[in-house]
Protein backbone atom coordinates (compact mmCIF):
# COMPACT_ATOMS: atom_id res chain seq x y z
CA UNK A 1 0.00 0.00 0.00
CA UNK A 2 1.32 3.45 -0.81
CA UNK A 3 2.30 5.64 2.37
CA UNK A 4 -0.42 7.96 2.45
CA UNK A 5 0.06 11.80 2.95
CA UNK A 6 0.22 12.97 6.24
CA UNK A 7 -2.53 16.19 6.79
CA UNK A 8 -2.12 17.96 9.62
CA UNK A 9 -4.71 20.86 10.80
CA UNK A 10 -6.61 22.15 13.63
CA UNK A 11 -8.79 24.89 15.58
CA UNK A 12 -8.53 26.58 18.52
CA UNK A 13 -11.34 25.91 20.71
CA UNK A 14 -12.93 29.00 21.08
CA UNK A 15 -16.85 28.24 20.95
CA UNK A 16 -18.78 26.01 19.04
CA UNK A 17 -18.48 25.68 15.27
CA UNK A 18 -20.71 27.50 12.81
CA UNK A 19 -21.80 27.13 8.75
CA UNK A 20 -18.84 29.63 8.30
CA UNK A 21 -16.93 26.46 9.81
CA UNK A 22 -18.58 24.26 7.83
CA UNK A 23 -18.05 25.95 4.56
CA UNK A 24 -14.94 27.30 5.13
CA UNK A 25 -13.05 24.64 6.63
CA UNK A 26 -14.94 21.17 7.46
CA UNK A 27 -16.36 20.00 4.58
CA UNK A 28 -13.25 20.13 2.85
CA UNK A 29 -11.32 18.52 5.76
CA UNK A 30 -14.13 15.74 5.52
CA UNK A 31 -13.55 15.40 1.46
CA UNK A 32 -10.33 14.90 1.89
CA UNK A 33 -10.56 12.10 4.40
CA UNK A 34 -13.02 10.27 2.30
CA UNK A 35 -10.63 10.52 -0.70
CA UNK A 36 -8.38 7.77 0.90
CA UNK A 37 -5.34 9.77 -0.25
CA UNK A 38 -4.22 11.07 3.26
CA UNK A 39 -3.53 10.44 6.69
CA UNK A 40 -5.54 13.54 8.06
CA UNK A 41 -4.37 14.90 11.30
CA UNK A 42 -6.53 17.53 13.05
CA UNK A 43 -5.78 19.21 16.86
CA UNK A 44 -7.53 21.00 19.06
CA UNK A 45 -5.72 24.08 19.88
CA UNK A 46 -5.82 24.54 23.39
CA UNK A 47 -2.99 26.02 24.64
CA UNK A 48 -2.78 28.14 21.33
CA UNK A 49 -6.87 29.28 22.00
CA UNK A 50 -4.60 30.06 26.17
CA UNK A 51 -2.24 32.50 24.03
CA UNK A 52 -5.28 35.39 23.90
CA UNK A 53 -7.57 34.09 26.34
CA UNK A 54 -5.18 33.05 29.33
CA UNK A 55 -7.67 33.93 31.68
CA UNK A 56 -10.40 31.94 30.19
CA UNK A 57 -9.32 28.44 31.29
CA UNK A 58 -12.51 26.89 31.82
CA UNK A 59 -14.05 28.50 28.59
CA UNK A 60 -11.33 26.44 26.73
CA UNK A 61 -11.31 23.36 28.51
CA UNK A 62 -15.27 23.43 28.30
CA UNK A 63 -14.91 24.22 24.28
CA UNK A 64 -12.47 21.17 23.54
CA UNK A 65 -15.35 18.82 23.70
CA UNK A 66 -17.78 21.09 21.78
CA UNK A 67 -15.66 21.31 18.76
CA UNK A 68 -14.79 17.66 19.36
CA UNK A 69 -18.65 16.68 19.27
CA UNK A 70 -18.97 19.70 15.66
CA UNK A 71 -16.30 17.55 14.13
CA UNK A 72 -18.13 14.06 15.02
CA UNK A 73 -21.61 15.70 14.35
CA UNK A 74 -20.16 17.79 10.58
CA UNK A 75 -18.32 13.98 9.27
CA UNK A 76 -15.08 13.75 10.66
CA UNK A 77 -14.46 9.81 10.99
CA UNK A 78 -12.23 8.58 13.76
CA UNK A 79 -11.53 5.36 11.54
CA UNK A 80 -10.17 7.83 9.19
CA UNK A 81 -9.03 11.19 10.92
CA UNK A 82 -6.80 11.06 14.30
CA UNK A 83 -8.50 14.09 16.77
CA UNK A 84 -6.23 15.18 19.49
CA UNK A 85 -5.70 17.69 22.35
CA UNK A 86 -2.57 19.62 21.64
CA UNK A 87 -2.00 20.12 25.28
CA UNK A 88 -1.72 16.73 25.70
CA UNK A 89 1.36 16.37 23.16
CA UNK A 90 4.28 17.48 25.69
CA UNK A 91 6.21 17.20 22.79
CA UNK A 92 4.93 20.18 20.89
CA UNK A 93 6.09 22.53 23.78
CA UNK A 94 9.50 21.06 23.75
CA UNK A 95 10.17 21.57 20.29
CA UNK A 96 8.34 25.18 20.46
CA UNK A 97 11.48 26.24 22.69
CA UNK A 98 14.39 24.83 20.48
CA UNK A 99 12.43 26.68 17.49
CA UNK A 100 12.56 29.62 19.08
CA UNK A 101 16.33 30.03 18.54
CA UNK A 102 15.69 30.49 15.09
CA UNK A 103 13.34 32.85 14.52
CA UNK A 104 13.89 36.22 15.07
CA UNK A 105 11.30 39.08 17.21
CA UNK A 106 11.51 41.18 13.99
CA UNK A 107 10.57 38.36 11.67
CA UNK A 108 7.65 37.73 14.21
CA UNK A 109 6.22 41.18 14.24
CA UNK A 110 6.44 41.17 10.53
CA UNK A 111 4.36 38.42 10.56
CA UNK A 112 0.97 39.66 8.63
CA UNK A 113 -1.14 37.44 10.72
CA UNK A 114 0.61 38.40 14.14
CA UNK A 115 0.27 41.95 13.22
CA UNK A 116 -3.11 42.09 12.80
CA UNK A 117 -4.41 40.03 15.80
CA UNK A 118 -2.23 42.46 17.94
CA UNK A 119 -3.50 45.36 16.30
CA UNK A 120 -6.97 43.81 16.91
CA UNK A 121 -6.36 42.75 20.60
CA UNK A 122 -5.55 46.09 22.06
CA UNK A 123 -8.02 45.43 24.58
CA UNK A 124 -6.26 42.25 25.92
CA UNK A 125 -2.34 43.57 25.61
CA UNK A 126 -2.96 46.82 25.88
CA UNK A 127 0.88 48.48 24.55
CA UNK A 128 2.49 45.53 24.76
CA UNK A 129 1.68 42.17 23.70
CA UNK A 130 3.07 38.75 25.51
CA UNK A 131 5.87 36.63 24.49
CA UNK A 132 3.98 33.85 24.30
CA UNK A 133 1.54 35.73 21.69
CA UNK A 134 3.80 36.73 19.35
CA UNK A 135 5.50 33.52 19.62
CA UNK A 136 2.41 31.44 18.78
CA UNK A 137 3.63 31.06 14.83
CA UNK A 138 6.77 28.94 16.18
CA UNK A 139 4.29 26.76 18.53
CA UNK A 140 2.06 26.32 15.44
CA UNK A 141 5.30 25.54 12.95
CA UNK A 142 5.82 22.86 15.95
CA UNK A 143 2.65 21.40 15.82
CA UNK A 144 2.75 20.98 12.34
CA UNK A 145 6.37 19.34 12.19
CA UNK A 146 6.22 17.16 15.26
CA UNK A 147 3.83 14.76 12.88
CA UNK A 148 5.67 15.39 9.93
CA UNK A 149 2.66 17.12 8.50
CA UNK A 150 3.14 17.82 4.87
CA UNK A 151 -0.22 19.32 4.18
CA UNK A 152 -1.89 21.73 5.89
CA UNK A 153 -5.56 22.71 4.61
CA UNK A 154 -5.79 26.32 6.22
CA UNK A 155 -7.82 29.06 5.68
CA UNK A 156 -6.23 32.27 4.01
CA UNK A 157 -5.31 34.45 7.17
CA UNK A 158 -3.32 31.43 7.84
CA UNK A 159 -1.08 31.55 4.69
CA UNK A 160 1.75 33.63 6.73
CA UNK A 161 1.97 31.11 9.45
CA UNK A 162 2.54 28.33 7.37
CA UNK A 163 4.89 30.43 5.33
CA UNK A 164 7.37 31.14 8.41
CA UNK A 165 6.47 27.62 9.56
CA UNK A 166 8.88 26.58 6.42
CA UNK A 167 11.05 29.05 7.31
CA UNK A 168 11.82 27.41 10.50
CA UNK A 169 12.52 24.01 8.88
CA UNK A 170 14.61 24.93 6.18
CA UNK A 171 16.92 26.90 9.02
CA UNK A 172 16.72 23.57 11.39
CA UNK A 173 17.27 21.46 8.17
CA UNK A 174 20.11 23.43 7.26
CA UNK A 175 21.92 23.10 10.53
CA UNK A 176 20.90 20.10 12.23
CA UNK A 177 20.57 18.43 9.25
CA UNK A 178 17.30 17.10 6.89
CA UNK A 179 15.15 15.96 9.62
CA UNK A 180 11.96 17.72 8.88
CA UNK A 181 9.54 18.02 6.62
CA UNK A 182 8.73 21.46 4.95
CA UNK A 183 4.75 21.77 4.78
CA UNK A 184 2.51 23.06 1.98
CA UNK A 185 -0.18 25.02 3.13
CA UNK A 186 -3.26 23.87 1.43
CA UNK A 187 -6.47 26.65 0.93
CA UNK A 188 -9.33 24.69 2.49
CA UNK A 189 -11.82 27.97 1.77
CA UNK A 190 -14.02 26.55 0.04
CA UNK A 191 -16.09 29.70 0.44
CA UNK A 192 -16.37 32.45 2.79
CA UNK A 193 -19.66 32.99 4.43
CA UNK A 194 -21.11 36.35 5.17
CA UNK A 195 -23.54 36.81 8.00
CA UNK A 196 -26.87 36.92 7.83
CA UNK A 197 -26.32 40.75 8.57
CA UNK A 198 -24.53 41.33 5.56
CA UNK A 199 -21.48 41.12 7.52
CA UNK A 200 -18.38 39.89 5.53
CA UNK A 201 -17.59 37.65 8.04
CA UNK A 202 -19.45 34.99 9.99
CA UNK A 203 -18.75 35.10 13.90
CA UNK A 204 -19.67 34.14 17.49
CA UNK A 205 -18.38 38.35 18.72
CA UNK A 206 -20.70 39.17 15.44
CA UNK A 207 -23.78 37.66 16.16
CA UNK A 208 -24.26 36.85 12.78
CA UNK A 209 -23.80 33.07 12.93
CA UNK A 210 -26.01 30.07 12.36
CA UNK A 211 -24.38 27.17 14.49
CA UNK A 212 -24.19 23.85 13.41
CA UNK A 213 -26.27 22.83 16.53
CA UNK A 214 -28.83 25.47 16.15
CA UNK A 215 -32.28 24.12 16.48
CA UNK A 216 -34.98 24.49 14.62
CA UNK A 217 -36.66 27.36 16.03
CA UNK A 218 -33.53 29.15 16.45
CA UNK A 219 -32.47 29.19 12.63
CA UNK A 220 -35.95 30.23 11.83
CA UNK A 221 -35.29 33.49 14.20
CA UNK A 222 -32.01 34.29 12.86
CA UNK A 223 -33.35 34.27 9.27
CA UNK A 224 -36.30 35.87 9.73
CA UNK A 225 -34.20 39.10 11.07
CA UNK A 226 -31.68 38.57 8.20
CA UNK A 227 -31.20 41.97 5.87
CA UNK A 228 -33.17 42.13 2.63
CA UNK A 229 -33.58 44.21 0.01
CA UNK A 230 -34.58 47.54 2.23
CA UNK A 231 -36.11 49.08 -1.37
CA UNK A 232 -39.16 46.18 -0.67
CA UNK A 233 -41.64 47.63 1.24
CA UNK A 234 -44.88 46.19 -0.05
CA UNK A 235 -45.10 42.58 -1.30
CA UNK A 236 -45.35 43.68 -5.20
CA UNK A 237 -42.31 45.97 -5.11
CA UNK A 238 -39.45 45.08 -7.43
CA UNK A 239 -36.81 43.78 -5.48
CA UNK A 240 -33.21 43.28 -6.27
CA UNK A 241 -32.19 39.67 -4.80
CA UNK A 242 -28.32 40.66 -5.14
CA UNK A 243 -28.20 42.64 -2.40
CA UNK A 244 -30.23 40.39 -0.13
CA UNK A 245 -28.88 38.16 2.24
CA UNK A 246 -31.59 36.00 2.24
CA UNK A 247 -31.13 34.95 -1.67
CA UNK A 248 -27.51 34.97 -0.83
CA UNK A 249 -28.15 32.45 1.45
CA UNK A 250 -30.91 30.54 -1.11
CA UNK A 251 -28.01 30.48 -3.25
CA UNK A 252 -25.86 27.93 -0.63
CA UNK A 253 -28.87 26.03 0.51
CA UNK A 254 -31.68 25.97 -2.33
CA UNK A 255 -31.73 23.30 -4.95
CA UNK A 256 -30.91 25.52 -8.58
CA UNK A 257 -34.37 25.69 -9.77
CA UNK A 258 -35.92 27.41 -6.20
CA UNK A 259 -32.93 29.82 -6.33
CA UNK A 260 -33.93 30.62 -10.05
CA UNK A 261 -37.67 31.46 -8.82
CA UNK A 262 -36.60 32.88 -5.90
CA UNK A 263 -34.57 35.50 -8.16
CA UNK A 264 -37.68 35.86 -10.99
CA UNK A 265 -39.91 36.10 -8.59
CA UNK A 266 -38.58 38.57 -6.77
CA UNK A 267 -37.63 40.79 -9.50
CA UNK A 268 -40.80 40.47 -10.59
CA UNK A 269 -42.12 41.17 -6.97
CA UNK A 270 -43.87 38.50 -7.37
CA UNK A 271 -42.75 37.08 -3.50
CA UNK A 272 -43.31 38.09 -0.07
CA UNK A 273 -39.89 38.39 1.96
CA UNK A 274 -41.59 36.56 4.64
CA UNK A 275 -42.50 33.75 2.78
CA UNK A 276 -39.05 33.29 0.96
CA UNK A 277 -37.70 33.95 4.32
CA UNK A 278 -39.73 30.53 5.73
CA UNK A 279 -38.78 28.76 2.36
CA UNK A 280 -34.97 29.22 3.52
CA UNK A 281 -35.09 28.61 7.19
CA UNK A 282 -36.49 25.08 5.94
CA UNK A 283 -33.54 24.47 3.31
CA UNK A 284 -31.55 25.01 6.18
CA UNK A 285 -33.10 23.58 8.35
CA UNK A 286 -32.69 20.03 6.50
CA UNK A 287 -29.47 20.81 5.38
CA UNK A 288 -28.18 20.91 9.81
CA UNK A 289 -30.64 18.62 10.65
CA UNK A 290 -28.61 15.25 10.43
CA UNK A 291 -25.87 17.06 12.44
CA UNK A 292 -27.75 18.48 14.75
CA UNK A 293 -29.59 15.00 15.45
CA UNK A 294 -25.63 13.39 15.36
CA UNK A 295 -24.58 15.75 17.93
CA UNK A 296 -27.32 15.44 20.23
CA UNK A 297 -26.67 11.84 20.33
CA UNK A 298 -22.92 12.66 21.62
CA UNK A 299 -24.11 15.78 24.08
CA UNK A 300 -25.60 12.56 25.46
CA UNK A 301 -22.60 10.12 25.69
CA UNK A 302 -19.85 12.53 26.90
CA UNK A 303 -17.61 9.09 26.86
CA UNK A 304 -17.79 8.14 23.85
CA UNK A 305 -16.71 11.73 22.57
CA UNK A 306 -13.69 11.56 25.62
CA UNK A 307 -12.71 8.09 24.34
CA UNK A 308 -12.37 9.71 20.84
CA UNK A 309 -10.11 12.31 22.08
CA UNK A 310 -8.39 9.99 24.04
CA UNK A 311 -7.55 7.30 21.80
CA UNK A 312 -6.25 9.86 19.08
CA UNK A 313 -4.43 11.78 21.86
CA UNK A 314 -2.81 8.51 22.93
CA UNK A 315 -1.92 7.74 18.58
CA UNK A 316 -0.42 11.62 18.46
CA UNK A 317 1.71 10.80 21.45
CA UNK A 318 3.64 8.29 20.16
CA UNK A 319 3.75 9.83 16.81
CA UNK A 320 5.44 12.75 18.58
CA UNK A 321 7.69 10.78 20.79
CA UNK A 322 9.13 9.03 17.39
CA UNK A 323 9.49 12.83 16.24
CA UNK A 324 11.17 14.00 19.40
CA UNK A 325 13.71 11.15 19.10
CA UNK A 326 15.24 12.64 15.51
CA UNK A 327 15.12 16.18 16.61
CA UNK A 328 17.00 15.53 20.01
CA UNK A 329 19.40 13.14 17.92
CA UNK A 330 20.08 15.77 15.67
CA UNK A 331 20.79 18.53 18.15
CA UNK A 332 22.95 16.34 19.73
CA UNK A 333 20.38 16.97 22.99
CA UNK A 334 20.64 12.29 23.50
CA UNK A 335 22.99 12.59 25.89
CA UNK A 336 22.48 9.21 27.44
CA UNK A 337 21.37 7.60 24.26
CA UNK A 338 23.57 4.69 23.61
N1 LIG B 1 -4.13 28.85 14.19
C1 LIG B 1 -5.19 27.94 13.84
C2 LIG B 1 -6.52 28.70 14.00
O1 LIG B 1 -6.57 29.70 14.67
C3 LIG B 1 -5.25 26.71 14.70
C4 LIG B 1 -4.01 25.87 14.62
C5 LIG B 1 -3.15 25.62 15.65
C6 LIG B 1 -3.51 25.20 13.48
N2 LIG B 1 -2.14 24.80 15.23
C7 LIG B 1 -2.34 24.52 13.91
C8 LIG B 1 -3.93 25.09 12.15
C9 LIG B 1 -1.57 23.77 13.01
C10 LIG B 1 -3.16 24.34 11.27
C11 LIG B 1 -1.99 23.69 11.70
O2 LIG B 1 -7.52 28.27 13.47
FE1 LIG C 1 -34.76 38.89 -0.53
FE2 LIG C 1 -36.56 37.02 -1.03
FE3 LIG C 1 -37.31 39.47 -0.20
FE4 LIG C 1 -36.30 39.16 -2.64
S1 LIG C 1 -38.19 38.26 -1.86
S2 LIG C 1 -35.73 40.78 -1.18
S3 LIG C 1 -34.80 37.53 -2.31
S4 LIG C 1 -36.16 37.96 0.94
Amino acid sequence: MEKKIRILTGDRPTGKLHIGHYFGSLQKRIEMQNSGLYDPYILIADVQALTDNFKKKKKVRKNVREVAMDYLAAGIDTKKTTIYIQSMISEVAELTVFYSNLVTIARLQRNPTVKTEIAQKRDVFGESVTYGFLGYPVSQAADITCFDGELVPVGEDQLPLIEQCREIVRKFNSIYGEVLIEPKAVLSSGKRIKGLDGNEKMGKSLGNAIYLSDSEEEISKKVMSAVTDPARIKKDDKGNPDICMVYYYHQLFSKDEEVKNVCEECKAGARGCVACKRQLAKNINNAIEPMRVKRAYYEEHPEIVDEVLKEGTKKAQRVAKQTMEKVKQAMRLDYFRK
